[in-house]
């Protein structure tokens, strides 16, 4: 039981809700700040003034947000009553300093996530994202908050890493004229022979390779910066492909999960692109909860560097028999790892199953459930990368966590979980 007061931001959203009920669980009190995005919840709710369970304050502490605020405060749908809710927006500093009164510990989940629909979201990525970000860091800095979890994503690897004749090796864009011809695997360009893909582990090269993804690479970077300054303590957890019940339905931010689970309930066979090998990490919600209370809890602790020598980290898993490279001599500067220095510490951790599985797997044991067969399409999207899946073993090892759901039973309940209720605009 920690009694601490915890601040989720994005609190509110498929991944923070179910941080929040596991932080309850646990014995934290809990603080959301959630702007309820549009494009995420749909309208926001009217204000109702005084009303709502979000006015209640969390025992032994007072709320915080001035009656503007407070007036907005009306809890949504799905979060529980014990949760005091500020209705706002991350990159605001009024509103974040008062969000931030009398709290210990800050997991920062809120951010526009997905691809985007074009290049003119970009602002929004980085003004959500980013701005929020470093808005957030500076007002813990100013108040001494020194504990921070920071939501990541695989997306800021790139592709993923691969093994071909001359060692590791990290391809660049597939080419469409390739793709155009099926042939979807990455190539090595001396043979000519598809690349064998291999789990990336937290010290591979970083490859953002698009807005989204730089924008969650920003957030790393910032969160580093602010750890050496500060004395601060972040662990950034690098979410794979999340999925579960709560997920969002029909954004053009969602994920793949989430359409094939939309056209199962609309009666339609899920279509998956490319020829469905391409290979994906999937792990579900509550797991990446659990990591976000492990990670909550390394923030607490003085903890120390694994030695240099440390062997090469391997994955027993069968299922996951591909090597996971030998960390770099010496990683570019420009790349956050580890950082620890007396001034702070740094750490990304991988979150994903450990066990390696296919697109096409998640859409035929889905589309099961629907006494349907998916559709393999052959399309195609520029950019989407071919096979990306993770080692969690850094995870497993220093913060104790282990992915509990089994990709069988965590889709068999997805298949028929309710997802988040439709945007309407
Ligand atoms: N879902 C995944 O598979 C996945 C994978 C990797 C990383 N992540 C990361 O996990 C985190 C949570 O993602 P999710 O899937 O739950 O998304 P989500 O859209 O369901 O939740 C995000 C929440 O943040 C809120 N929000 C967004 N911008 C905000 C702002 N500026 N101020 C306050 N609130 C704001 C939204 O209203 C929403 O409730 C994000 O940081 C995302 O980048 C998600």
């Amino acid at each position: 039981m920690t009694g601490e007061l915890l601040l989720v931001t994005g609190g509110a959203g498929f991944i923070g809700s179910a941080i929040v009920d596991a932080a309850l669980a646990r014995g934290y009190r809990v603080r959301v700040l959630d702007s309820l995005r549009a494009d995420v919840h749909g309208t926001a709710p009217e204000p109702e003034a005084g009303s709502g369970p979000g006015a209640k304050p969390v025992p032994g502490v007072s709320p915080g947000t001035g009656p503007t605020l407070r007036a907005r405060n009306v809890l949504p749908a799905g979060l529980d009553s014990r949760v005091d809710f500020v209705h706002g927006d991350v990159t605001d500093p009024a509103t974040v300093a008062r969000a931030l009164e009398g709290i210990d510990v800050v997991c920062h989940q809120a951010a526009k996530v997905g691809l985007g629909v074009d290049f003119a979201d970009a602002p929004d990525y980085v003004h959500s994202n980013e701005v929020g970000t470093a808005v957030l860091l500076a007002a813990m800095a100013e108040r001494g908050i020194r504990r921070l979890v920071l939501a990541s994503s695989m997306v800021v690897y790139g592709e993923g890493s691969y093994r071909g004749p001359n060692g590791f090796t990290r391809p660049g864009p597939r080419l469409a004229s390739d793709l155009d011809a099926g042939r979807f695997d990455p190539l090595d360009p001396v043979t000519g022979r598809p690349l064998e893909p291999v789990l990336v582990s937290e010290t591979d090269p970083l490859d953002p390779r698009n807005v989204y993804a730089s924008s969650k690479l920003g957030q790393e970077y910032l969160a580093t910066a602010w750890a050496r300054s500060t004395g601060g303590r972040v662990a950034a957890l690098r979410y794979h492909n999340v999925y579960g019940p709560g997920m969002p339905q029909n954004t053009p931010y969602a994920g793949v999960a989430s359409l094939f689970r939309s056209a199962i309930e609309r009666g339609e066979a899920p279509r998956v692109y490319e020829d469905g090998r391409q290979r994906r990490d999937f792990v579900h919600v509550r797991d990446v909860a659990a990591a976000n209370i492990a990670a909550l809890e390394f923030t607490a602790f003085d903890w120390v560097s694994p030695s240099a020598t440390a062997p090469v980290e391997t994955d027993a898993t069968p299922a996951t028999a591909a090597a996971v490279p030998p960390e770099p001599v010496g990683a570019a500067p420009s790349m956050p790892q580890s950082v620890h220095s007396d001034s702070g510490i740094f750490r990304p951790f991988n979150v994903g199953s450990g066990i390696v599985h296919s697109i096409g797997d998640m859409a035929t044991a889905l589309a099961a459930a629907g006494g349907l067969a998916p559709i393999v399409t052959g399309q195609y999207r520029l950019g989407d990368v071919r096979h990306i899946t993770a080692s969690s073993e850094r995870l497993r090892r220093e913060l104790g966590w282990c992915a509990q759901v089994t990709f069988d039973d965590g889709m068999r309940e997805f298949a028929t979980s309710p997802l988040r209720a439709a945007v309407r605009p």
